[in-house]
């Protein structure tokens, strides 16, 4: 059973209503899942895993603060021990656009993750649609 990780920031729980899909749909396709807010995560979380899925908020044309911190935090630990996991993005924006997605995903590549499929962006709070897309994120990376 493959062991999916998921780390993400929300300040007021759109992005955190996404992690909340992609869950739903990587437990359904049968993996383990382990939900962590940035804060809380770890490099052990990351050696132990599978699969990691990213999430984050737009703040500033950047992602959080927050999921800085943990590839701050966490570098010196994971690299070249995480090389070609594979991982995916998501997050909720205010209307910048996806650039804070794609800065995450930079973030990702510098790690040597392996991008495995393309990220999920939502305007603000969430669309039944963009769960919907999450949670097929989430399934899709199950099997990753
Ligand atoms: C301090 C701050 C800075 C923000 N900067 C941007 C931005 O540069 N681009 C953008 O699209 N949205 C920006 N937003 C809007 C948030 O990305 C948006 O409200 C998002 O849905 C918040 O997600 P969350 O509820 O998971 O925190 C900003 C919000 C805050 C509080």
């Amino acid at each position: 059973m493959a062991k999916v990780l998921i780390i993400y920031h929300s300040q007021s729980g759109n992005t955190e209503k996404m992690a909340e899909a992609v869950k739903e749909g990587a437990a359904s396709a049968g993996a383990t899942v382990t939900l962590k807010k940035a804060a809380d995560a770890n490099a052990d979380d990351m050696l132990d895993c599978d699969a990691v899925i990213m999430g984050t908020a737009s703040y500033f044309g950047y992602e959080a603060g927050m999921i800085k911190d943990f590839f701050d935090r966490t570098f010196y630990a994971l690299r070249e021990k995480v090389a070609n996991k594979p991982y995916a993005t998501f997050g909720s924006y205010g209307g910048g656009g996806e650039v804070a997605i794609e800065s995450l995903d930079k973030l990702c590549d510098r790690l040597g993750l392996k991008k495995a499929t393309e990220s999920v962006g939502a305007l603000r709070e969430p669309s039944s649609e963009a769960l919907e897309k999450c949670k097929a994120l989430g399934a899709k990376m199950a099997l990753a």
